[in-house]
């Protein structure tokens, strides 16, 4: 069955959101962003519901929102860089979207989220984060290889031709 959505999932920094955004814009999808589902959902931000709720909590949320985004149609959907954690949300992601994964080296994921500000990710505000990104990644590396076949590294590539990659993979995978 063609699937109508396209999930993005890989770590914070990979360039989901401005992806995302911009890849919604050339197919005339509906961009989705999963933290601010779940901004919605808790009426807080994603800081204070680690702070007040904690991590399991948050988790709680993320599979409820990829079980409600899986009955949607025509989206592209940016994921939260945990979602592979746990494997319900890619079972549902996998229902209606391609799932395509982003990569970028531990340097352009530092710098990326240097601009962005880390207080908005509770997980590398930490007085080390460089060396937090690198232990998640480790941890993380194969759930993200496992999580699906459609891996793009984004690193050296500019926002259009990481769309363009991305829209070819998605024509591909429905054949
Ligand atoms: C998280 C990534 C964040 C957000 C939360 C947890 C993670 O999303 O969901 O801070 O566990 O990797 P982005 O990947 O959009 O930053």
């Amino acid at each position: 069955m063609k699937k109508s959505n396209i999930a993005l999932i890989g770590f914070m920094g990979t360039g989901k959101t401005a992806i995302g955004a911009k890849l919604a814009e050339v197919l005339k999808k509906e961009f989705i962003e999963m933290d601010q589902m779940i901004v919605e959902r808790a009426g807080k931000s994603i800081p204070e519901i680690f702070a007040e709720d904690g991590e399991i909590r948050f988790r709680e949320y993320e599979i409820q929102v990829c079980k409600e985004v899986s009955q949607k149609k025509d989206v592209v959907i940016a994921c939260g860089g945990g979602v592979v954690l746990n494997k319900i949300n890619l079972d549902y992601l996998k229902q209606s979207s391609v799932v395509v994964c982003l990569k970028a080296t531990p340097e352009v994921i530092f710098q990326r989220i240097s601009k962005d500000g880390k207080e908005k990710r509770p997980l590398l505000n930490k007085p080390d984060p460089m060396g937090e990104i690198h232990r998640l990644l480790e941890f993380r590396a194969p759930f993200y290889n496992a999580a699906t076949e459609y891996q793009v590294d984004t690193s050296n590539l500019t926002i259009d031709e990481i769309v363009e990659k991305i829209c070819k993979i998605y024509e591909s995978a429905q054949t």
